[in-house]
């Protein structure tokens, strides 16, 4: 499973890439708004830098709503770096951009997925990644995890190549039990990511072992 980080904050993509451990980066419009990203140029100069900083896949986010605004903010975004991957609401004209990437050459990750029947439209449009919303689906009263079971399930014996993006991700335990159902890969905030290395034993374990080290 790739782990992606679901951020724009620099310094936070810069501690979990120093991990070794991470494979991309997720943004959406808030992410970007929550760091102060604002206008055209500052927005395209932030994707760079993040390009720049992390060897993977990088979901920058359009923010029109039709067909032909998509594709030509799309274009645009795609040509910043060979790794951007151009991410797109599940709405109809984001389905029909998605095949018109999809043909062109152009990575997608479509996103706002809440349902089998919209994971497998992104799959028949051919988006790279889908991304359901699993914090979200738990928020609503519903089990997210489930959810990716049952795209990966889908896929799986279809032989669709979309790989299930794990989003929405609200602790630790989301991303084990995403890794156990099949997702292929898992966006996290930061402490979600750091939230794997903990436990009490290991705590406990190690300061006796450097307290018997003392007497070797
Ligand atoms: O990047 C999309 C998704 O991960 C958003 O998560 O926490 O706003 O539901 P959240």
């Amino acid at each position: 499973m790739k782990f992606f980080i679901d951020t724009a904050n620099l310094a936070q993509i810069k501690e979990a890439n120093e991990l070794g451990i991470l494979d991309g980066v997720t943004t959406n419009p808030s992410l970007m708004a929550k760091e102060g990203i604002k206008g055209t140029e500052a927005i395209m100069n932030h994707y760079k830098t993040i390009c720049e900083m992390v060897d993977g896949d990088i979901s920058a986010e359009v923010i029109a709503t039709d067909f032909n605004g998509i594709v030509e903010e799309g274009k645009k975004l795609a040509a910043i770096h060979p790794n951007i991957v151009v991410k797109v609401p599940m709405i109809k004209d984001g389905i029909k951009a998605i095949k018109w990437f999809t043909d062109n050459g152009i990575r997608t990750n479509c996103t706002l997925v809440f349902s089998a029947g919209q994971a497998i439209l992104c799959a028949k449009a051919g988006a790279t990644y889908v991304s359901p919303f699993i914090g979200r689906i738990d928020d609503s009263g519903w089990d997210g995890v489930q959810l990716i079971e049952q795209i990966a399930h889908i896929y799986a014996i279809q032989g669709f190549k979309t790989q299930v993006l794990a989003a929405s991700i609200r602790n630790a335990n989301h991303i084990i039990r995403c890794a156990e159902v099949g997702a292929h890969v898992c966006t996290c905030p930061l402490d979600s990511i750091m939230g794997l290395l903990k436990h009490p034993l290991t705590d406990i374990g190690l300061a006796k072992f450097l307290e018997d080290a003392k007497k070797m």
